[in-house]
Formats: C-alpha cells, sequence, structure tokens
C-alpha cells in the first residue's frame, strides 16, 4: 500500500516536471507564431462567416468538417481528402487554422505536448468539448462495420463530411448524399478543385422542412427493395421536432429488410443551451448564422429509455447506442443509435 502510494507520488511528479519542460519549449514556439496566427483569424473569420454567408453555405457543416481537420493535424485520425478539401474550399482557411494550431501541432509532433486536440475521450466519458472527435470515430465504425453488406448508402444532412468517398470508393454501393442547394453546391464545386473523385455518388439538393426529400431521392434512383444505411449525423439538432419524427418514419418505411438507420440525438438540456456555459455561447453563436438548436429528447432521467420510446414512435428499435458521458458523474447528453425498422 506505501510502495503503491510512493510510486504514484514519484509519477505524478514526474509527469508534472514534463508538462512544465513541455510547456517551456511550448511558449517560444507559440510567441513566433502571434503574427501569422492574427493573419490567419482574420483570413478565418472572413471565409468562415463572411464568405459563407454570401455563399448561403451551412455554418454548422463548416464547422463540422474544421473537427476533421483538427484530427488530421493532431494525429487522431488521418484524413488526406478532407485536408485537401479545405485547401480549395472558400468558406475556411488552410493556412488560417495552420497559423493558429501551428504551435499546438509543432510541440504535439515533436516533444510530445499533447493538449484536448489530441486526445480521444474513452467511451462514456465524453464531454461537450471532446463529443465532435468521438462523434465522428464512432460514425467511421458504424461505416465500416456495413459497408460491405449494404446496397445502398444514403446521407441526409451530409454537409462537407467525406465519409462516403473514404469508405465507398471502388465498392459495389449506391451512394446518396442530400443537403440543401447551396452547401452541395460549393461541395461539389469544391471536391472538383481539389481533384477529388466523386462520380459514383449521387448530390441531391433539398430542404428538409418545406420539400420532400423522399420524393427526390426516390427520383434520383434509390431503390426500397435494397439494404440500405442511412447515416444521418449531426442533422436532427438542427430541425423542428415533428420534422425529425417524419424524417425518421419516412427512413423506416424505406427500409428494406436488413437496413440500418444510424443517427445521433441531443438531449434537451443540451439543445436549449441550460448544459453548460460553453454550450449556451456555442448555441448563440450558431444561432446568429441562422441554425438555431431545435431539436433535443429529455434525457435526464432514463436516457436509454427516452430514446428507445421515441424511436418506438418512429417505428425504429434500437440495437445498439452509445451514450457520452454516461460513465462521468453526469447525465448523458448526446448518444449515437444504431436502429432498424420495428
Ligand atoms: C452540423 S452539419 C452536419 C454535417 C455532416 N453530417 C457532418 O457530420 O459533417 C448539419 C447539416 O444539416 C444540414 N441541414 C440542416 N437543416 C437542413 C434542412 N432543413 N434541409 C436539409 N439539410 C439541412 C445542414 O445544411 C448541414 O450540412
Amino acid at each position: 500500500m506505501t510502495d503503491n502510494n510512493t510510486q504514484k507520488k514519484f509519477f505524478g511528479i514526474m509527469s508534472f516536471f514534463i508538462k512544465l519542460f513541455q510547456i517551456i519549449l511550448y511558449v517560444p514556439l507559440q510567441i513566433i507564431f502571434i503574427p501569422f496566427a492574427v493573419i490567419g483569424l482574420i483570413v478565418g473569420i472572413y471565409k468562415g462567416m463572411e464568405k459563407s454567408k454570401k455563399l448561403g453555405v451551412s455554418f454548422s457543416a463548416i464547422k463540422a468538417l474544421q473537427y476533421r481537420w483538427f484530427m488530421h493535424y493532431f494525429d487522431t485520425r488521418p484524413d488526406t481528402r478532407s485536408i485537401a478539401f479545405i485547401k480549395n474550399f472558400p468558406c475556411e482557411s488552410h493556412f488560417g487554422l495552420l497559423s493558429i494550431f501551428g504551435a499546438l501541432i509543432i510541440s504535439q509532433r515533436l516533444f510530445g505536448f499533447t493538449t484536448r486536440f489530441g486526445k480521444i475521450s474513452r467511451p462514456g466519458e465524453e464531454n461537450f468539448i471532446s463529443t465532435a472527435a468521438r462523434r465522428v470515430l464512432i460514425f467511421d465504425r458504424i461505416m465500416e462495420k456495413y459497408v460491405d453488406e449494404m446496397e445502398q448508402i444514403v446521407i441526409p444532412g451530409a454537409g462537407f463530411d467525406l465519409i462516403a468517398l473514404k469508405y465507398t470508393k471502388e465498392k459495389n454501393v449506391k451512394v446518396f448524399e442530400l443537403d440543401q442547394v447551396n452547401t452541395l453546391h460549393v461541395k461539389t464545386e469544391t471536391l472538383q478543385k481539389a481533384g477529388i473523385k466523386h462520380h459514383w455518388i449521387t448530390y441531391i439538393p433539398v430542404d428538409h422542412s418545406n420539400e420532400s426529400w423522399v420524393d427526390k431521392l426516390l427520383e434520383a434512383g434509390f431503390d426500397k427493395t435494397k439494404k440500405t444505411l442511412f447515416l444521418w449525423q449531426s442533422v436532427s439538432l438542427y430541425l423542428d421536432a415533428d420534422i425529425v419524427k417524419k424524417t425518421l418514419r419516412e427512413m423506416a418505411d424505406l427500409c428494406a429488410e436488413g437496413s440500418i438507420i444510424a443517427q445521433d440525438f441531443y438531449s434537451k438540456e443540451f439543445s436549449s443551451g441550460e448544459y453548460s456555459k460553453i454550450v449556451k455561447r456555442q448555441m448563440k453563436v450558431i444561432e446568429k448564422r441562422g441554425e438555431p438548436w431545435k431539436f433535443g429528447i429529455a434525457m435526464s432521467k432514463n436516457s436509454k429509455a427516452a430514446v428507445e420510446s421515441f424511436l418506438i414512435e418512429c417505428g425504429l428499435k434500437i440495437l445498439e447506442i452509445n451514450q457520452f458521458g454516461e460513465k462521468l458523474d453526469i447525465e448523458p447528453f448526446y448518444c449515437i443509435v444504431e436502429a432498424e425498422k420495428l
């Protein structure tokens, strides 16, 4: 017992000095980067806020793409396609991101100074800050698990996610991506500029809130008799509850035997901004860009049961559920669910 305590104390002191040493190396590097970071910040704000507004592109989709950039450079998920995409993307600045985060990236790579960007939380120990990265990895895993057994993949609200390009190239599967017209237009133009092949994907412009995505999907060649994977990542938060329900019921109706619907949900506490001050701030920034958070499930009592009963209303049943934060001393605030038709 005493030996254990001494050992723990020793490792605690060691890791304190290692961290201190890393900070001492990082600070001068960051100082060198300051002038670049200032320019990068201005360019980044112009492209991310002004240019994207002019082009009518989804701001939340830009933010989701940014995470994929962080994950690539902070070595938690290699993604050269998203990097090539960002270099040609009118609404984000690769130079801006590099100049702002360059010192941290170099410090992590050269002397192991790891910040939250370079860490992935353990399952069930996620908080708001670590959610985006874990989410991306879980949806990757879902795609890997099902891609070879599916005949069609449908990604509503695909935004600038390149997951389909990563997993379906040269596979015998039909892929449909849906999103609002301006977002898809900028996506395909950027893919073209970046020289990223995407000819096997059918892009379908649609606004879920006032158009029938099902009619458009069927017109584009979707086959109701084929086994399909629906990936609905980070979209329901932005839709009214009745649209979320209607969309899920429609997905269930389109499911042939063996089809899977993978989706995520935030809690009501989260979508109303009550979860924390950081969440409220983030909510306000996104709201200003015309994408208010609208939908959440009341998860404060029994989150799994709440999600289960919501899905039953939509004609679906849970096959697997990942509840973020469930091992911490907090109520789960977000979950990713794999479901099938009831
Ligand atoms: C947070 S982004 C997620 C994008 C992508 N799924 C990802 O994970 O990177 C939300 C996406 O939902 C789309 N979206 C929101 N409301 C929509 C609507 N009414 N009709 C179609 N797409 C919508 C946005 O355009 C945006 O691309």
